[in-house]
């Protein structure tokens, strides 16, 4: 054995618990922690002939490295659409690091592991109250959450025109329907060779502004003349959280022959919250749909899964197994990962998301839910009632969207953002509404309290004062 990794194997105890401990110093000040990084940017090093060992290469990391990370697992991290991590979820998430399972299969000898796989997606439908209809897996993301659920809706599409797309590659333009998707759904249909071009826009419902509007939705299936499609739904837009109307969808889905993929990335939440639920009505009959585990569920980055329902899964064999693959039967009864999702070797994703569901259950999610949406209408509030800011779109669930009253608004906005993202006290994220330029804050920290509002709306108020 090499002399390095021999002395860092006797030494492995101490090791961690200096990795143990510095992981505590980083989360018992994650809240002073600044969200924004000012410091220089390392000069790349080249690779050492010899190595330095784990603890030289620990205080290396520390010179180089450390300085640069910010507080995004933090409670003031309210851009994008990103969760911390639960305590238990990082129990799991270190010991997937160190069983470094490779979960596949399910039984026979040799790693098993993917039984905790299976386990982790009836405790995700028991969250979600969907039905045990669905086959679920681990990705690292809704991206490819979204890709996975449309690579099985685009082999749908090949076999209502007796063709196999996985084989033959796609022969012809796949009609793709939706309002306002995540550009993560657009850039899957580009990755799929569906093209990213190819989407017919449905309108959007007067005044909601993000809902797909179902008049619209119809009268652009009847143009297709009785043509397959795919139906791209959101369970929640990024900008505003709105809800496509799913009873109308499903009523829709009994007369038209289409796949309907909803993206419910965080806006599947909504289930957790007895006020809010009502949202999702009827989107268990979806075809597929797309749950963000590294947001609103606070486990670690890389976490995401899809669910698809168990009557694709040929569809999802033909679509994910390796081509040299022996003729599968059943891939239900031989069951494997390898033949579901794209990736043919993962780490054990779910074990963070299965010791996050088991240590704190349903109530536990249903609590970082209802104290996310009550920060939102919170914050919200504020900025109703501000001078300066003005609210673009009502607070529908956790997300806030907003912008400056002073006209003409757009250069100051973003001196405002770049200064407060500049204080390091809080982050937030740009975005373009309804082609204006504004602001998006999005909670789904467990971590996030009032005090951090009211922390955020003071240093707002300062530098808007300033500016
Ligand atoms: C609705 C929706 N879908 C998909 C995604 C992409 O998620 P990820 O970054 O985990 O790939 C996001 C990210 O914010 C989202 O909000």
């Amino acid at each position: 054995m090499n002399k390095l990794l021999q002395s860092d194997l006797s030494e492995f105890e101490s090791l961690l618990e200096k990795v143990k401990s510095q992981g505590l110093d980083y989360i018992n000040t994650i809240d002073d922690r600044p969200t924004s990084s000012h410091q220089k940017i390392p000069e790349t090093l080249g690779l050492d002939k010899q190595g330095l060992g784990g603890r030289k290469t620990l205080q290396l990391f520390n010179e180089r490295f450390e300085p640069l990370i910010v507080s995004s697992s933090g409670p003031r991290f309210w851009g994008y659409v990103i969760g911390g991590s639960t305590p238990a979820s990082i129990m799991g998430d270190w010991l997937a690091s160190i069983y470094d399972q490779n979960p596949q299969a399910i039984k026979g000898t040799g790693d098993i592991s993917a039984n905790i796989e299976l386990e982790t997606i009836q405790l995700i439908l028991d969250l979600f109250d969907l039905p045990k209809s669905y086959v679920g897996g681990f990705v690292t993301g809704a991206t490819m959450s979204n890709f996975t659920c449309l690579a099985v809706a685009r082999q749908w599409i090949g076999k209502t025109a007796g063709k196999d797309f996985a084989k033959e590659g796609i022969t012809e333009k796949i009609p793709v329907l939706t309002a306002t998707p995540h550009s993560s759904a657009i850039k899957s249909l580009a990755l799929l060779g569906m093209g990213s071009n190819n989407i017919v826009k449905i309108k959007t419902i007067e005044g909601h502004k993000e809902a797909i509007s179902i008049d619209d939705l119809e009268a652009q299936i009847k143009k297709l003349n009785g043509r397959p499609f795919i139906l791209i739904s959101s369970a929640g837009t990024v900008n505003t959280v709105d809800f496509d109307d799913f009873k109308a969808i499903k009523k829709l889905k009994e007369t038209y022959n289409f796949w309907w993929h909803t993206d419910a990335a965080f806006g599947g939440f909504a289930a957790c919250s007895n006020t809010h639920k009502h949202f999702l009505e009827d989107w268990d009959y979806s075809d597929s749909i797309t749950l963000d585990c590294h947001k609103w569920l606070n486990v670690p980055y890389e976490s995401a899964v899809f669910l698809v329902k168990e009557e694709h899964r040929l569809l999802q064999t033909e679509s994910f197994q390796n081509s040299n693959a022996p003729y599968l039967g059943d891939p239900l009864e031989n069951f494997n990962y390898l033949n579901f999702l794209p990736e043919n070797s993962r780490r054990l994703k779910a074990l963070p998301a299965w010791f996050s569901l088991r240590a704190y259950g349903k109530e536990g999610y249903t609590s970082i839910v209802e104290n996310s949406i009550g920060l939102a209408q919170y914050f919200g509030k504020k900025i109703e009632e501000s001078h300066d800011f003005k609210l673009l779109a009502p607070v529908r669930l956790n997300n806030i969207v907003f912008n400056l009253k002073r006209k003409p608004n757009q250069n100051v906005l973003d001196a405002f953002l770049n200064q407060l993202n500049g204080s390091g006290k809080v982050f937030m994220t740009p975005t373009f509404y309804h082609d204006e330029k504004a602001i998006r804050a999005s909670f789904v920290n467990w971590r996030t309290t009032e005090k951090d509002v009211d922390l955020v709306c003071e240093e707002m108020q300062r530098i808007i004062n300033a500016i």
